[in-house]
């Protein structure tokens, strides 16, 4: 998703921390990106597709700024072009402006500009923006506002004005923005993360808030220009863990961090009781729970819908958050609604949070980023502890998600039972587990996987939805097309594209569920497929006579198993995606925070 910079400083290095600090929010994706330096009534723009270091490669701006604004773009209105990159100047040259989010009724406001005589030279949502604020009477602060008032949809902006020198006027509306302030630098941005280096505390938009940042002095504004005051937030070790370390990319260190996911979890939940609010009171009147999320976080719904249902004997159902809200869902004061993002600004998952809000639903949330906008709105908060997650593929996130599910089902189970089970305790058994993946079977597989023209995940129950998450991950930075299904769904169709040219991944967890699966690997055998199981469980000689190979990961507890099983496959999608030469961090069109519908 499009990033969004500001700064103000007394050093003539603008350029430099401005690009550095772009580069932080690389990780949200892009495909253009582009730098605004302001210096004596003049705006100096450049921009460029395609990699940040296209930007830097091509700069040369040769002035001593004090001021600027940069973007990285991840187009949804109109194509990847330096026309519709960011920053977008007025038809008069007095306004520069940066934005995140998106104005639905562009095309409207553009219609009225183009009567006005004024042409936009692209075709995004944003260009109508400085053309407006060039059209508005009044001060500066005033053209702000009336301008605001006439856009629908989500923003955050990053604006400059040709008369107002060192300044940042910054406004958000459903789209998350940030500012932090030391003695002589402002720093404006669109993830907090950027604050870590040299900022100790930083501010947060609030919804419908217009900010003018001077070096001296931060003020906020409601969208009646009422002044408004707002509480600094502390930069913590969250923000300040973004770095890669020894390793080359972000994806294999959050895998490898997966264990200390796990101990962080155990560690914070062990010093506040973050199920305190989730007690007989809160529980006793619900007759239905709704898990809703996007992509693996929707992966997790799934898993935590299984663990739930099987603790509580509660109705339990999980939901893609795009579908959820045209679904007609019924929801009362008697269902409970439990959200889960890592980025918590997913701007579907974020819609269904107000529309459970709206009908009075009882509210859970898991998130990773503390200080999001669905942690910000959510009256019981499970943080997931996982740490800054980089890389656009999420993976330790994905297994903070079970193991606080997983917990969560617990604690349940204790409320609406009264049983007295120490849910730590019982996540702790996993501390004694290896979780680390083979690699040199991963390097294997992983040409197997390259030389098969056909790769099919398949499990039962659990192992089903560990299959989909495994699918989604090798898709995502692979770009190999495969296909996630139950085990006993192969023989209802599918079945007909195995052949001796496919690759069969089959995932066993659960002993009861053993036989079904391997009477799948025998029915993909007979048709040549080649089979690889995945699993912990004891199996003896006999039984794998129809599979090729088996890779086993460390013993534990059936009820933990698919809180890990994921791990071998999150590596196998990175190997698979070095081999194949593209950046496991950074997979072609798509952005690590989704903040548009
Ligand atoms: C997959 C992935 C996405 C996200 C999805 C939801 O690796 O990262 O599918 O899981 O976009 O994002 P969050 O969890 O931030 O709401």
């Amino acid at each position: 998703m499009c990033g969004i910079i500001g700064y103000i400083g007394t050093n003539e290095n603008t350029e430099e921390i401005i690009i550095n600090n772009l580069k932080k929010l690389e990780y949200r994706g892009y495909d253009s990106s582009g730098i605004c330096l302001f210096d004596n009534d003049k705006f100096y723009i450049h921009k460029s597709l395609g990699e940040i270091k296209n930007l830097t490669k091509n700069l040369n701006i040769k002035i001593k700024s004090h001021c600027g604004i940069a973007h990285t773009r991840w187009a949804t209105h109109g194509s990847v072009s330096l026309n519709n990159t960011h920053p977008h100047l007025s038809f008069d040259k007095a306004w520069c402006v940066v934005h995140n989010g998106i104005i639905e009724n562009h095309l409207d406001l553009k219609k009225e500009l183009l009567e006005k005589n004024i042409k936009l030279n692209g075709e995004t949502d944003t260009e109508v923006v400085p053309n407006l604020l060039s059209l508005q009477s009044g001060t500066i602060l005033e053209a702000i506002n009336k301008t605001l008032k006439k856009l629908e949809g989500s923003f955050a902006f990053c604006i400059l004005n040709k008369n107002e020198k060192d300044t940042l006027f910054l406004a958000r509306k459903n789209s998350p923005l940030y500012v932090a302030k030391n003695s002589d630098e402002v720093l404006a941005s669109s993830d907090p993360v950027c604050f870590g280096e040299k900022y100790e505390e930083y501010f947060s938009l609030p919804e419908n808030t217009i900010c003018v940042a001077k070096k001296d002095k931060i003020t906020f504004y409601d969208f009646d220009l009422k002044q408004i005051k707002v509480k600094a937030t502390k930069v913590t070790v969250f923000e300040k863990s973004a770095t890669k370390g020894e390793y080359n990319y972000f994806a294999e260190k959050e895998i490898d961090e997966i264990p200390h996911v796990l101990n962080n979890i155990i560690k914070s939940y062990g010093s506040i009781n973050y199920f305190d609010k989730i007690d007989y009171k809160f529980l006793h009147n619900i007759n239905n729970i709704k898990l809703i999320g996007c992509g693996t976080a929707y992966h997790a719904c799934l898993m935590g819908a299984k663990y739930i249902q099987e603790k509580t004997d509660l109705e339990c159902s999980a939901h893609i958050a795009s579908e959820f809200r045209y679904s007609k869902p019924h929801i009362d004061k008697n269902t409970l609604c439990i959200f889960c993002s890592q980025s918590g600004e997913t701007a579907d998952t974020l819609l269904c949070l107000k529309l459970a809000k709206q009908k009075k639903a009882k509210i859970i949330s898991l998130v990773n980023v503390p200080y999001s906008s669905i942690a910000r709105q959510s009256n019981i908060l499970l943080p997931l502890c996982a740490g800054m997650e980089i890389a656009v593929i999420s993976t330790k996130a994905y297994n903070a998600m079970l193991f606080v599910f997983y917990m969560l089902s617990l604690h349940m189970y204790n409320i609406l039972k009264h049983k007295n089970i120490d849910v730590i305790k019982k996540l702790k058994r996993l501390q004694k587990v290896n979780f680390f993946y083979n690699i040199n079977y991963i390097d294997d597989i992983s040409n197997v996987v390259l030389k098969s023209e056909k790769i099919f995940f398949i499990g039962k129950g659990e192992d089903y939805v560990s299959a989909m998450e495994a699918g989604l991950k090798l898709k995502e930075i692979t770009y190999i097309n495969c296909v996630s299904l139950p085990s006993g769904e192969l023989k209802h169709g599918t079945l007909s594209l195995v052949d001796n040219k496919s690759l069969v991944f089959v995932i066993a967890t659960k002993k009861e569920l053993l036989s079904k699966n391997l009477a799948s690997a025998s029915e993909i055998k007979s048709r040549g497929g080649n089979i690889i199981l995945v699993t912990n469980l004891d199996i003896n000689e006999t039984s794998l006579k129809d599979v090729d190979f088996v890779y086993y990961f460390d013993k534990c507890c059936e009820d933990l198993a698919s809180m890990i099983s994921i791990i071998p496959f999150q590596m196998l999608a990175v190997k698979t995606c070095l081999k194949l030469g593209y950046s496991p961090d950074k997979p072609r069109n798509l952005a690590k925070s989704v903040t548009v519908e």
